[in-house]
């Protein structure tokens, strides 16, 4: 458990994975610039995690050519004046994405939570959940929810099925994922094995991963259908919230 639990000088920082292309969303504007409701989807993504009380401190995690552009953005869009942002350019891999975002962290936050671009619309009680988890002790802490369809493992070559897991001892797992900062720090340096979530470098240390409630609508933004669904969601939201 972090000793600096108590101490409240210290700060919680997200750090925004938003370099990738959105090769699945199809061609066009890199997926963490495209709109939702007329507000680019890393703008929703930094609003999500600044709703955070906690959260103090945002680094956003660019495509390697468009720092410059996505600061400009961000600073139209405007934060509140008590959340620090900084931005710098990502890597190939999300991993070296998130590695980058790590390596400015201000010397006084010791959680991190990592928050994919590409989750406009988490909700802030899952961001707090997560939050909290990790400072009540937890070394690393996960959004997740069951699943709805049954999963097959198979032989990619043949196309044969090799088993079927037990659908109740899976999960679905989303973002924010946090973290103590020296854990993921070290699970950053450590691990090199390809992976696509956080939390695996830290299982890959042996440590423990806590799951706290996911949400619905903390669904990442991945193929089409994804941005009629995530549309629909701020429409409702827009209605009912005055969000
Ligand atoms: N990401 C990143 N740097 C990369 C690759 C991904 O910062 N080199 C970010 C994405 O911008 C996204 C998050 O990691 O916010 C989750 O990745 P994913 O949903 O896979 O986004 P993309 O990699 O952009 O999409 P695709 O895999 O379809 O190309
Ligand atoms: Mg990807």
């Amino acid at each position: 458990m972090p000793n600096s639990y108590k101490d409240t000088n210290l700060r919680t920082a997200a750090v925004i994975p938003a370099a990738g292309r959105g090769v699945r969303l199809g061609p066009g504007t890199p997926k963490a610039l495209r709109t939702l409701g007329g507000v680019p989807i890393l703008v929703h993504a930094v609003r999500a995690m600044a709703r955070a009380r906690a959260v103090t401190v945002i680094v956003v995690v660019a495509p390697a050519d468009g720092a410059a552009e996505v600061r400009a953005l961000l600073d139209a869009h405007g934060l509140p004046e008590s959340t620090e942002l900084l931005v710098v350019p990502g890597g190939d891999e999300r991993q070296d994405s998130v590695r980058l975002g790590l390596a400015v962290l201000p010397p006084d936050v010791d959680v991190v939570l990592v928050h994919d671009a590409a989750r406009p619309l988490v909700p802030v009680e899952t961001v707090d959940a997560v939050v909290n988890a990790v400072r009540a002790g937890a070394p690393a802490v996960v959004p997740a929810l069951p699943l709805a369809d049954t999963v097959k493992s198979v032989d990619p070559v043949t196309d044969l099925v090799t088993g079927t897991p037990e659908r109740a001892l899976l999960r679905a797992v989303q973002t924010p994922q946090g973290f103590d900062r020296a854990t993921l720090v070290r699970a950053h340096e450590s691990v090199t094995k390809d992976v696509t979530d956080d939390a695996s470098m830290v299982e890959h240390l042996g440590l423990p991963v806590l799951l706290v409630p996911g949400h619905e609508e903390a669904f990442k933004v991945t193929r089409p259908l994804d941005l009629v669904l995530a549309e629909a969601v701020l429409a409702r939201r827009r209605a009912t919230d005055g969000y």
